[in-house]
């Protein structure tokens, strides 16, 4: 997706940084925050991004409901592709120093693409023009934008209330998603519509040539 193999590693182990230094790609690895990294900055990993888990139980939620917005079960894509682009600024992939801008668009690109064509995105309209989007798998909300015009306005809790409710009404009994701490408006979105947050995680990055 990067342009380059990429790979996750799933411990911090000796011989699995030695795995990434030895592999051509893009590594990813996750670790606790209190977690001693020295191993890691020794084997040229470097910190991208402080990533937390909200999540809400159906008893938690705070709707709030607008007479104006509606869920829309089969947005086009280039509608989503225009909201998206240039959107997602807090990725751990546009704040990665080492990943060109225009790699880090092309993969949430691609990843837009690819939850548009399983049919897991909605797109929601204020007044008939849709001016967001939430991707989901099961009971997690994966990718969300609002349209550049639409941000700031306090509007976002209108939009993603349709959404939550109709997951709970589906039967799930937990919505969870994974932002960036990073990323405020979307972290006091979640806070709006009564989620917790939990599971921080540090994402430590290496790109081995
Ligand atoms: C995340 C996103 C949907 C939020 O929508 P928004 O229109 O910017 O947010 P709102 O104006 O509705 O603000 C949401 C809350 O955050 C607060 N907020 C907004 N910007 C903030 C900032 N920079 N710092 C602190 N708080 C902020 C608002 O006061 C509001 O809280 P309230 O409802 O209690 O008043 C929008 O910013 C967006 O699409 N961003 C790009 C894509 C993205 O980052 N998606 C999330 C990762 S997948």
């Amino acid at each position: 997706m990067l342009g380059q193999p990429s790979f996750e590693l799933n411990d911090t182990s000796e011989q699995a940084l030695q795995w990434a230094v030895k592999n051509r790609g893009h590594h990813t690895v996750r670790v606790d925050p209190l977690a001693c990294t020295r191993a890691l900055h020794a084997h040229g990993f470097y910190y991208c991004d402080t990533l937390v888990e909200p999540y809400c139980q159906a008893a938690w939620f705070i709707e709030h409901p607008h007479p104006a917005v509606a869920l829309h079960a089969s947005p086009a894509l280039a509608e989503l592709e225009a909201i998206a682009s240039g959107a997602f600024v807090h990725g751990r992939f546009h704040r990665d120093p080492h990943v060109p801008r225009e790699q880090a668009e092309q993969r949430y690109r691609q990843w837009l693409e690819q939850l548009h064509a399983a049919g897991q995105v909605w797109g929601i309209s204020m007044q008939q023009q849709v001016q967001g989007f939430v991707a989901f798998e099961g009971n997690q909300l994966v990718l969300h934008a609002l349209a550049e015009g639409a941000r700031g306005r306090g509007w976002a809790k209108y939009f993603w209330s349709p959404l939550c409710r109709l997951l709970f009404e589906q039967g799930h009994t937990e919505l969870r998603s994974s932002i960036s701490a990073s990323n405020l408006a979307v972290l006091n979105l979640y806070a709006s519509l009564g989620f917790k947050f939990r599971h921080a995680q540090d994402i430590y990055h290496r790109l081995s040539p």
